[in-house]
């Protein structure tokens, strides 16, 4: 076991304990934000470097500082480490940076987003983000690429974070898929299409933490803070089916999977739950969703609503704004 200590709360846990679970298990308040690391994936994080963290003392052992910031999600604890995240002005700094960095190339169309309003960059965003630009390059732009019927990739949104790829190498057979080309010419390849068609290829929407992978069967149908998020589930031979049904009005807007407090997704679900079942009598409905998240989202306020049975879906009229050209 090791003691650490992250902003000045100290926590034990199992040896091998990277810092970023240490200061989840702390709580939301210490846990520094992720872009690219994600629980459910395999040999994820250590790319965007938004989780950056000072290490001022390194073990009980050897109490020396660490000399440069570390990335939270690679580094694993000591007995004795002393962390700073929100104390540290140097991971303020640094965080601005990585900020400014991610939003070289990723446009600022959130009003014109589907991810708008559960984009992580968004409220990363809103944070660090400084309101001006020190570059006067064209961000770089792609062609959108349908990957798919259900699913389109459209590069100028997206970050590198490798997360799509790691869904589609660990939950589907053979690696068709990747990041061709090198520095600003990276892209995610367009095998990527091939590795897409199977079951659980949906879930690199879930997992893309900005809009560079949107849910064809939802684009441009609401923003996602006047949807009404559901719990349900339904017996399904290929995922627990246990599911969030999205409502405008009477109708299922969108399936997701269900989301933890972290944004991440508690298990993957199947394209037939997430894209062919979008009727309400396709499922058992257990209540509304609770939202633990600051965003716009949780602007419904469902603990007025505390039984299934007491469940009444309220019909929402159409945004002016929907149907944009992105
Ligand atoms: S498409 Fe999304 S999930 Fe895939 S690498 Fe880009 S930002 Fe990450
Ligand atoms: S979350 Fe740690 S480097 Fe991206």
């Amino acid at each position: 076991m090791a003691k650490v200590t992250i902003d000045g709360k100290t926590i034990e846990v199992a040896d091998g304990t990277t810092i970023l679970q240490a200061a989840r298990m702390i709580g939301p308040d210490v846990a520094p934000p992720t872009m690219c690391y994600y629980s459910k994936l395999k040999t994820s994080g250590g790319y965007c470097r938004t989780c950056l963290v000072e290490v001022s003392k390194g073990s009980e052992k050897d109490p020396r500082p660490m000399p440069k910031l570390v990335a939270s999600c690679r580094t694993t604890v000591m007995d004795g480490m002393e962390v700073k995240n929100n104390d540290s002005e140097k991971v303020t700094e640094a965080r601005k940076g990585v900020v400014e960095f991610l939003l070289l190339n990723h446009p600022l169309d959130c009003p014109v987003c589907d991810q708008a309003g559960e984009c992580h960059l968004q409220d990363l965003s809103y944070e660090h983000g400084s309101a001006k630009t020190r570059t006067d390059f064209e961000r770089r732009t792609f062609e959108k690429i349908d990957i798919g019927p259900y699913v389109q990739l459209h590069m100028n949104r997206c970050i590198l974070c490798y997360r799509c790829v790691k869904v589609a190498n660990q939950i589907t057979d053979g690696r068709v898929h990747g990041v061709i080309n090198r520095g600003d010419h990276s892209e995610i390849s367009t095998y990527v299409e091939e590795a897409i068609d199977n079951d659980f290829s949906g879930n690199v929407i879930d997992v893309c933490p900005v809009g560079a992978l949107t849910d064809k069967t939802f684009r441009f149908k609401s923003r996602v803070w006047f949807t009404k998020p559901v719990d349900a589930h339904r017996n399904c031979d290929k995922c627990s089916g246990k599911v969030v049904l999205w409502y405008k009005g009477e109708d299922v807007l969108r399936v997701t999977g269900r989301k933890d407090q972290w944004g991440e997704v508690e298990e993957f679900i199947c394209n037939t739950c997430r894209f062919e079942t979008k009727k309400t009598s396709d499922w058992t409905i257990e209540g509304p969703r609770k939202l633990d998240n600051h965003s716009v989202i949780s602007a419904n306020h469902y603990e007025f609503l505390k039984k299934p049975k007491e469940l009444t879906i309220n019909t929402v009229k159409p945004l002016a704004i929907e149907g944009g050209n992105n």
